[in-house]
């Protein structure tokens, strides 16, 4: 049994055709894609999720609940972390992660949890960046954090455990 030969000029236009389409499951760097602010670097993120993890660890509320998780070996969690404001911020893609099925798994969290978690972040970008970009990275934590929020607390009987994290005007 042989196979029939395919055209190979038929497959090959196909080719061109597709080349030009951004394939959105090709490997990082895609060129298309740019950081959300050009301030935005691999430094940058590292410096801000290093300066913000610092205070996290050092605060009351926040600092047992990811003792309990991660232990004394931080640098795992700050390299998935830079993995994912490089993806969030500058496109990147390198992170894979699931956060809302890690966060769902957390056993003594609470809503108020966000809220501290937003003021040290917040201070951090604003300690750490111009205004312009503190102003994106914010907006994208209030965002995700929110997402987390409805994933891990969202109760159609009890809808008021939702907080609102968006910081209020004025
Ligand atoms: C806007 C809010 C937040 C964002 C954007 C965020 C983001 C993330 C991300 C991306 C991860 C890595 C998930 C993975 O792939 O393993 C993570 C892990 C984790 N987060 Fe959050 N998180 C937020 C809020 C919180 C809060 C409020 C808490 C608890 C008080 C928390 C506790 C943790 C812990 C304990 C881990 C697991 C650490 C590890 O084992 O690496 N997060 N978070």
């Amino acid at each position: 049994m042989t196979d029939t030969p395919r055209s190979t000029k038929s497959v090959s236009k196909a080719a061109t055709e597709l080349d030009a389409i951004p394939d959105p499951r090709s490997e990082f760097p895609r060129p298309l894609r740019l950081p959300l602010h050009s301030d935005i670097t691999e430094e940058l993120i590292e410096q801000l999720v290093r300066g913000f993890y610092t205070k996290v660890r050092a605060d009351p509320e926040l600092g047992p609940v990811f003792a309990a998780e991660i232990g004394e070996d931080w640098e795992p969690h700050l390299g998935k972390m830079f993995d994912f404001w490089s993806s969030v911020t500058r496109m990147t893609g390198r992170y894979r992660g699931k956060p809302n099925a890690v966060h769902s798994r957390l056993k003594g969290v609470e809503p108020e949890h966000f809220l501290r978690w937003l003021t040290l972040f917040r201070e951090t970008a604003r300690d750490l960046c111009v205004p312009e970009v503190s102003a994106i990275f914010i907006d994208r934590a209030e965002r995700i954090g929110e997402s987390l929020q409805l994933t891990m607390f969202f109760d159609p009987v009890n809808p008021g455990r939702i907080l609102d994290l968006r910081e209020k005007a004025g």
